[in-house]
């Protein structure tokens, strides 16, 4: 049997843990957590019940399906999204030294049964997933299937972020601005009137900047069309048109739930005095060679204040959860646009925007992870603990049933005895 469906739940279990329990397990400590609840139950500062240390309740560290995928292939683009080895063994040492059980759970075609067998408690999620514009959806759907809890946005949010068009959509819901835009499924279509060249074509649902190099940014219909084409027939998808926003590229991340900390804005410079810079592909691959961050930007303090109030509001338009970067351009008049939102974003040591704005923010790797981690925790034991008020309930429901029938039985009893009174005897 599951350890999910057994007696001594998960549930059940990390509920009844005391405050110093939890901490000593959670820093991966659990002989201090043995000490301290032996000398609160020795000088009766707590009972057994309260710190959840009966023989039963033993307390056990969270099991975290951690979910990827291996990026095994630097042929191309294919794999771009995925994860090197080294981004995962990072993230499954920083969550193992949480003082979590690591369960790798690679996101191919199989995990639907595997996860159905793994018995995790929470699944930490960097999966970007196998195919088309839900692929960052299919994990956590899974997980939503299986009633699992797991860190970061939902499939919603993944789904709608990564179609950069339906997103663009949510944002001007919003009042948030973001440049003019037509999607465009062939090279044929005609171009609205009310874009203005240059234009920049990007694959609608792609990520890391595949598909992006010298040839998007255009001036004329002919080099439009020609680099739709190619979009639409390299990548299966349609293109999105967009104007080219020229000025200073940011990249804003924000930590948490409802009220999320935004991290400080990092500017991208690009050392080399191009015409039109893009941070495309090839230019994320040798980086080095082509840009430097600046972290935190500068700013002054009212576009500081501008940038930060975009990115929550983007946030919250799309209801991201737990951890996203938002990619903005501000053009020349000062005017800031959202370029796309990540609610999935890449977190590989010393190479992510993310990570390097955490840095920069003095935040050590470990706690970066931890952060994402919290709101995944807290679904977990928010889950946990709807869970047991639903069989207590379920137990008060029964005892009522069984007083029910204890007193139909008594009243039975009587109406023989009146009847009969020797039957009854
Ligand atoms: N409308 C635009 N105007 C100016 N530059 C743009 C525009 N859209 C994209 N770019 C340039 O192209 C880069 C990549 O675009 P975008 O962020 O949309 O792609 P992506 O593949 O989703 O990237 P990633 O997921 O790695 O952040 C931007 O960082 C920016 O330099
Ligand atoms: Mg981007």
């Amino acid at each position: 049997m599951s350890r999910r469906g057994c007696a001594a739940s998960p549930a059940r279990r990390s509920a009844r843990w005391g405050c110093a329990t939890w901490r000593a397990w959670t820093t991966g400590n659990a002989t201090i957590a043995a000490v301290l609840n032996a000398a609160a139950l020795r000088s009766g500062l707590a009972t057994a019940s309260q710190l959840g240390v009966g023989r039963q309740r033993r307390a056990q560290p969270i099991r975290v399906g951690f979910t990827y995928n291996v990026k095994r292939s630097h042929d191309g683009d294919d794999e771009a999204e995925w994860d090197p080895p080294e981004t995962i063994i990072a993230i499954a040492n920083a969550l193992a030294r949480q003082g979590h059980i690591v369960v790798h759970l690679e996101a191919t075609p199989d995990l639907p049964r595997v996860l159905a067998e793994a018995d995790v408690d929470l699944i930490f999620n960097i999966a970007e997933g196998v195919e088309g514009r839900n692929r960052e959806a299919q994990v956590p759907a899974l997980c939503e299937l299986l009633g699992i809890p797991y860190t970061g946005s939902d499939s919603a949010t993944l789904a709608i972020a990564l179609d950069k068009a339906l997103g663009k959509k949510v944002l001007l819901q919003h009042d948030i601005l973001t440049p003019k835009f037509q999607v465009m499924e062939s090279a044929r279509e005609r171009l609205s009137p009310d874009m203005r060249f240059p234009l920049i074509v990007k694959p609608n649902a792609e990520g890391s900047s595949k598909g992006i190099g010298s040839t998007s940014v255009v001036d004329t219909e002919d080099e439009l069309r020609a680099a739709v084409k190619v979009c639409v027939e390299r990548y299966r998808q349609p293109a999105l048109v967009e104007e080219y926003i020229a000025g200073r590229e940011f990249t804003v991340g924000l930590l948490g739930d409802k009220r999320p900390r935004v991290l400080p804005p990092m500017e991208i410079k690009f050392k080399k005095d191009t015409k039109r810079p893009v941070y495309d592909f090839a230019v994320k691959q040798e980086w080095e060679e082509h840009v430097y961050y600046e972290c935190p930007a500068r700013l002054t303090e009212a576009e500081q204040k501008a940038m930060e109030k975009i990115a929550r509001a983007t946030f919250w338009a799309l209801d991201c959860r737990d951890v996203a970067r938002v990619d903005m351009r501000m053009d020349p008049d000062g005017r800031i646009y959202v370029l796309e939102v990540n609610p999935l974003p890449g977190l590989t040591p010393g190479y992510s925007d993310l990570v390097l704005i955490a840095q920069a923010a003095g935040m050590e790797y470990d706690q970066l992870i931890a952060e994402i981690m919290v709101g995944g925790l807290r679904r977990m034991k928010d889950k946990r603990r709807e869970e047991r008020e639903l069989e207590r309930e379920r137990e008060a429901q029964s005892k009522d049933l069984a007083k029910l029938a204890d007193k139909d039985k008594s009243e039975k009893k009587r109406t023989v005895a009146k009847l009969s009174p020797a039957a009854a005897a």
